[in-house]
Parts: C-alpha cells; structure tokens; sequence
C-alpha cells in the first residue's frame, strides 16, 4: 500500500498546492440524489432543472396516442381506459428458500423503495446557498491594476462560485515574510492585502457576502493566532486588542461577516464593541466557536506557510477529546454576541456540530477543513473511492449533524454538482 501512495500520479502532489479550489475530474453522477434549482442573485439564464428520468416515465402514455384533451374526455363519457394486467411475480434464483412471511408490523424499507418516494422522505437537502468558498488571496490577486493575472483568477474563481449559486466566499491571504511581525501589526493595515481584496471584489460584485478571517497567524512572525512572550505563552488580552482593529479594519473594506479563528478567550465581546464603537453594527461576527487543535489543518498550514514556528497550538485551540468545553464557549459566544457558531474540523466532529445545534438557536456553520479535502481527493486520484460521491455525501452529513452552511473547499465541484453541471 505503502508503494502505492509513492507512486502515485503527479496530481497528488497539487492536492498540497494551493489549487484546493480548482476541482479535479468533476462527473456527474447519472442517479445522482442531489438537485437543485438555481438561486443565485446574478443568474443571468435561470433554468429550472427538469428530473430527466419523467421522459421515460411517461412514455407508456404517449403509446396510447391520446391528448390530455381525449383522455379527458373519454374518463367523462365512461370510457375509462382498462387497468393494466398485473405483472408476473419476478422469479426469484434458483435456491431461494420458501420460508413463511416475517410477522412486522413495520418494514421501514417500504419508504425506500423507488427513486420518488425515497425523494420524498428526505430529511436533509444540500444547496449551493449552504456553501461559503474559501479563497486564497496573495499579492498579485490584490493589485491595484485590475488587468493583472493574479487579480483576474479571483474574479474569475468569484464569477464561476456564483454561476452556480454560490455567493458567499471566505479570505484567506498568503503574506510575505517581510511584513510578519511578533505583533502581526500588518493585519489592521488598511491598504494590506485582506482590506485591498475585499474593496476589489466589493466594487465589482457589490452583493457578494465576504466572510474574513480574524487571527494573527497569517502575519505573525512567529506563526501564531496571538502574540507570543518571551516564554512561550500567547498573551491573550494584548493579543484581543490587535483582532479588534484587525476586525475593524476589515469592516471598513467592507467585509460583511468577521471571523475570529483564533480562539483567544473574550474576543467575541471585545470585537462586537469595537465595531459598534465604529460604526459597523451590521457587521456580522461568524465565531470559531469550537475550534479544535486538529492535525486536519496540515494543507492549509503548508499552502499559507502558516506553520507556527515552534510549539503547537494547544493552549488556546480545544483538545479533540473534549465535548462538554463546547458547551463553555457556546455559552460565552451567544452571551458575547456572536451571530454564527462554527466547529472546526468537519466530519470528524459531527458530534460536535450536533451538541450545538441542539443547544443554541444560532445559525451553525461547519469547516469542512483542508485535510477532510485533501483526503477526499486524494482517495478519488487513487481511484480508491468515488469522489465525487464521498464529496456529496461528507457535506450532506455535515448538513444532517445540524450545520446550516457548510465552509468548504469543494464549494464550486458540489455546487456545479448540484446545478447538473458537467466541467
Ligand atoms: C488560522 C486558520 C487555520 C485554518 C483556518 N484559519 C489553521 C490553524 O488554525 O492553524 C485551517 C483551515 C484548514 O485547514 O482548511 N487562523
């Protein structure tokens, strides 16, 4: 197995790159369970999606050669077409036992079995409004000649999110070294990158929601979410004073939703007075609630060069073997004012998702994070699992755990899915 993963194909190696948003071998299921109808505020030729499979079902009516019209008539004047003869009894393979029927009073399968009914009895639905797409922002996408390449991806990444009806998108920016700091001072400069991007796109797609994230690490020298002292602690309140002006800043630029990712404890509240204080009482805060020091975050860590340079982040992101502390920071983010909930990571912490769903009228968001994707994609180049259909159903999963939108790098492929679009 072991030689397997060595030799495997070239594209495994982009699944480290920072290509996460391009999607790889994109096909439509043919019986696909998930269809949508086109939602997008800037759908410029809505379709409806028509269930294909109808054309064959009707065709037996078309065999009689009747209209609606004659068929009508004929029912009026009693003409009432014979019911069709019951079908032979399907055989059974030889050496099927006879046996008695089992005496239930309940066989759930009766609800399962045709493609309609089993439509009917769905619980939980996947849309491209649950999506929120990461994208991953350096210099050259952020220049002030919109005509650069860098520039023109991101408008292209943001144009092809919302053909398909996904208009929210989250920034995370790649810095150079020469602006990180041990204060990460650069991450309330109003003319950096984050604050640039976010007028960029804002003055092209003026009702695109921008999600921000709120966190030192991008710009701190040290590769940490807060400032770190002489011995090693990350001071939290001192830290909280800089995501206040970082979420400030953001909010000037016109993000619509700030996302504290760093887990400091207090930063809910400090942020909510901060914007207020300024003016942006209609910004948003998407806290990271429960935010798990998760060995998942790899990819993104290699791809942002946001590794912290020494120790690891367990003094201020949770333990994986905790439940019950969600429950703590639930509590202090609700009273804090937070208006979104997030769990960070995804699928390994559906429990999670679910405690707090049930436990706080909020809206939920799940993290769908860069290691859940890079396994995905890396079991489908593998032809080890069919990705596409673990695509669908990871986030279908996540939605049933009780998350209402979903933050994830297959926010394109799944939604271009969804919308029965072939690349
Ligand atoms: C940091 C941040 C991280 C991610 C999002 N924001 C990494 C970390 O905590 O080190 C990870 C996302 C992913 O793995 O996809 N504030």
């Amino acid at each position: 197995m072991a030689s397997t993963v060595l030799n495997a194909p070239n594209s495994v190696q982009r699944i480290n790159g920072l290509d996460w948003g391009s999607d790889v071998g994109l096909k439509r299921s043919p019986n696909s369970n998930f269809l949508c109808v086109r939602t997008s505020a800037n759908v410029r030729s809505p379709r409806l999606f028509v269930v294909r499979a109808s054309e064959e079902r009707d065709a037996h009516m078309k065999k009689l050669g009747r209209s609606d019209a004659e068929c009508e008539a004929a029912v009026v004047a009693g003409n009432i077409p014979e019911a069709p003869p019951v079908p032979p009894k399907p055989a059974s393979p030889a050496g099927t036992p006879v046996v008695p029927l089992l005496p239930l009073s309940r066989r759930p399968r009766r609800n399962r079995r045709s493609p309609a009914m089993r439509a009917s009895f769905q619980e939980t639905n996947l849309s491209p409004s649950n999506f929120v797409y990461p994208l991953f922002i350096h210099e050259d996408s952020a220049t002030i000649y919109p005509h650069r390449l860098g520039t023109w991806v991101l408008f292209q990444s943001v144009s092809k999110a919302r053909d398909v009806g996904v208009n929210s998108v989250v920034l995370f920016p790649k810095v150079p070294d020469a602006l990180k700091t041990p204060t990460g001072d650069e991450a309330y400069n109003d003319n950096g990158l984050v604050p640039r991007t976010i007028r960029l796109l804002k003055d092209k797609y003026p009702d695109l929601v921008i999600y921000t994230d709120v966190a030192l690490d991008p710009y701190s020298s040290d590769g940490h979410d807060g400032i770190v002292r002489e011995d090693g602690v990350i001071m939290n309140d001192e830290t909280v004073h800089q995501l206040c002006k970082q979420a400030v800043s953001q909010a000037r630029a016109g993000a619509d939703v700030v996302s504290p990712s760093d887990m400091m404890d207090g930063r809910v509240g400090a942020i909510r007075r901060a914007l207020d204080a300024e003016g942006f009482y209609h910004v948003s805060i998407m806290s990271y609630t429960a935010k798990y020091a998760s060995s998942f975050y790899g990819p993104f860590r290699e791809a942002l060069d946001s590794n912290p340079r020494f120790g690891d982040k367990k003094t201020y992101q949770m333990n994986p073997a905790n439940y019950r502390e969600a429950l703590i920071e639930t509590r202090e983010d609700e009273s804090e004012g937070a208006d979104i909930l997030l769990v960070k990571p995804g699928l390994p912490y559906l429990d999670i998702i679910r405690l707090l769903r049930d436990n706080s009228p909020l809206p939920i968001a799940a993290y769908q994070v860069s290691g859940e994707y890079s396994m995905i994609k890396a079991g489908g180049v593998l032809k080890m699992i069919d990705e596409e259909k673990v695509m669908m159903e990871s986030l279908m999963c996540l939605r049933r755990a009780g998350a209402d939108i979903i933050l994830t790098y297959f926010a394109l492929q799944a939604a271009r899915c969804l919308c029965g679009e072939r690349r």
